[in-house]
């Protein structure tokens, strides 16, 4: 009879580990990388083992028949296929993201979306090119930057982009808007409820983000997001240190003391995405939090 027990205390061990293990379901951190020169390599932030997803930043100049201009400010494009390689080994999905806060870009009509989705597919995904800026890795998806310009023709671009994924691999589509909802750049694009990963950016909006030991504000923004628009996981956009954002930095102990449990409840809670790794490196903000995300 002894020996029965203790055949049976490992499994009984397992089993609750394993159920604890399912009770936390952690969350995610993603991370934009590209903006700034001192933040390291993409392979660096991969390596690092905090992330999910990493943005590539930014393809700054697209549409209206323009060449695009991608822009990793004071990065070098040498080695960034293998380190996007690096990245997809640890099963970390590497997007590129449009836009951003300044740039010229826009799209004119269904023809540009349709001119631009191909150009994304054939020059970052899938498909082939002479000119590839990041060279023969297939990144995993496109994220929506849009903060400037109008919103015309991004749902359809969301669309057109969408459809490439019948051709293979899954093409990942995120967006980022503004916590004021809905969105004035990517509101009719969200609405087309094709996006995979919605990452709010809970900055430089005081309405909707944390004031200092106030979360209301911004747990009542998580809710409208959450229930207004069908997407496959929501979120919170953070700046990774005082400097990254004029306003809307929460301190690490109040993000898991006053705000995470406030939005981990909701079923299609995700996770944190940080703007950005430099700022991340710096403050060492996901080390602090990846805990309890
Ligand atoms: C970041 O913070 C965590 C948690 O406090 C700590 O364990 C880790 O050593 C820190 N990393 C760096 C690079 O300071």
């Amino acid at each position: 009879m002894a020996a029965n027990k203790l055949k049976l205390s490992p499994l009984i061990a397992f089993l609750l580990l394993a159920s604890m293990a399912g009770m936390s379901r952690a969350g995610n951190i993603a991370v934009y990388w590209g903006q700034n020169g001192n933040e390291g390599t993409l392979a660096d932030a991969c390596n690092s083992g905090l992330y999910a997803y990493v943005m590539v930043a930014f393809l700054s100049t697209f549409g209206n028949g323009q060449t695009p201009v991608l822009n990793i400010a004071g990065h070098s494009s040498d080695g960034i296929s293998s380190d996007i390689q690096t990245c997809q080994s640890q099963n970390i999905k590497v997007l590129l993201s449009l836009g951003g806060g300044s740039g010229g870009y826009g799209l004119s009509s269904t023809d540009d979306a349709r001119s631009v989705a191909d150009y994304l597919w054939n020059n970052f995904l899938g498909g082939s090119s002479s000119s590839r800026p990041l060279g023969d890795a297939v990144l995993d998806g496109i994220d929506f930057d849009i903060e400037t310009g109008n919103s015309a023709h991004y749902d359809e671009l969301a669309t057109f982009l969408s459809q490439y994924s019948s051709q293979g691999k899954k093409v990942i589509l995120s967006a980022a808007p503004q916590c004021p909802y809905p969105d004035a750049s990517l509101g009719p694009a969200l609405n087309t409820g094709l996006f995979d990963n919605v990452w709010v950016q809970f900055y430089n909006n005081p309405p909707c983000q944390y004031a200092s030991g106030d979360a209301s504000n911004l747990l009542s923004a998580w809710s409208t997001w959450t229930s207004s628009i069908t997407a496959g996981s929501f979120y919170l956009g953070l700046p990774a240190s005082t400097d990254a954002a004029g306003s809307g930095y929460i301190p690490p102990s109040d993000l898991t003391s006053a705000v995470l449990p406030g939005v981990k409840g909701s079923s299609n809670y995700g996770g944190i995405m940080l703007w950005s790794r430099y700022y991340d490196v710096q403050n060492n903000y996901s080390g602090q939090v990846k805990d309890s995300v």
